[in-house]
């Protein structure tokens, strides 16, 4: 079969995943290497509930490999492909990779909504601090602290199937999420792909994506926060 270039990955989301992992190594060392970087912290988890928003709204409007509409199947669907010996090449995510994609957004999500409820019992609240019933504080506090470790295991498992693609079915997933290509030169390929798509962007659709997750973001943090009995140290 005579190799053919397929376009799987668009510039957002290509761009959204490695803003992603940055912003992640960042939220890590803000919070446990760098010395009064709490501040620096909540910014950038901002940034990352953004991400996230982002990355939702794209999943419905994006271009036709990052729609979930493309690559989010039935359980028993993903759980057929992971016992079938001769593994069908997909062009976007396979069944079992969708189900880490969502795994992997929600336990992001997770992190960035816990933070907006906790304080670093020094100076710094988040905006929701004190909002909660205390029970429900300690639990975002709990889960915010834990959590890290849950995102951390998940993602080895990410990078481990990533490994077990490339030297079990000779799949290269991470030069795709680079370049944004695929090629399709393997037989099979799983039936809906059988007429590749190529994942074009629109670019007026990302500027308004951007804009909805930005002011989502900023109504959240800013608009409908409580004002704080002494917002001096709140950011
Ligand atoms: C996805 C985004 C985020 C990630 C990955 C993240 C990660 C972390 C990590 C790894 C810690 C250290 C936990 C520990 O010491 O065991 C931490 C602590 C903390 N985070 Fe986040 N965080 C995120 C978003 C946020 C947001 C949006 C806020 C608030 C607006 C926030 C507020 C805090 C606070 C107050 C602490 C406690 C710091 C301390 O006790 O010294 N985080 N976060
Ligand atoms: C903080 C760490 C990471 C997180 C949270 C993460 C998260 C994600 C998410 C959410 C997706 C789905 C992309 C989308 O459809 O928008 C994805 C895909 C992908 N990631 Fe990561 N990732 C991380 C690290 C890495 C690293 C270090 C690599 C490189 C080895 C990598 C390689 C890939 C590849 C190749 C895909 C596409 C998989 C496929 O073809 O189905 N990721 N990742």
């Amino acid at each position: 079969m005579s190799e053919k270039r397929v376009k799987v990955w668009d510039l957002p989301t290509r761009l959204f995943h490695w803003l992603l992992v940055a912003t992640l190594i960042f939220q890590y060392a803000s919070a446990e290497i760098f010395d009064n970087a709490i501040q620096w912290h909540f910014y950038s988890g901002y940034f990352c509930l953004g991400l996230i928003l982002f990355r939702i709204v794209w999943g419905l409007v994006g271009s036709y490999y990052a729609r979930f509409s493309q690559f989010i199947v039935t359980p028993q669907h993903a759980i057929a492909y992971m016992r079938a010996k001769n593994t069908k090449h997909y062009l976007g995510h396979n069944p079992a990779g969708a189900y880490s994609v969502i795994l992997l957004l929600s336990l992001v999500l997770t992190q960035a909504v816990t933070g907006l409820f906790i304080s670093d019992d020094i100076f710094s609240n988040g905006p929701y601090y004190d909002v909660l019933p205390k029970a429900w504080e300690d639990a975002a506090n709990f889960i915010h602290h834990r959590g890290f470790n849950i995102i951390l295991a998940a993602v080895a498992l990410h990078i481990g199937a990533i490994a077990y693609y490339k030297i079990k079915h000779k799949q290269n997933l991470l030069s795709a999420m680079i370049s944004g290509y695929k090629s399709v030169n393997h037989a099979p390929v799983s039936p809906h792909e059988q007429k590749p798509v190529n994942a074009s962007t629109n670019w007026f659709l990302f500027i308004i994506c951007i804009a909805i997750s930005a002011v989502t973001v900023y109504l959240i943090v800013d608009v409908f926060a409580p004002i704080p009995e002494d917002d001096y140290y709140d950011y």
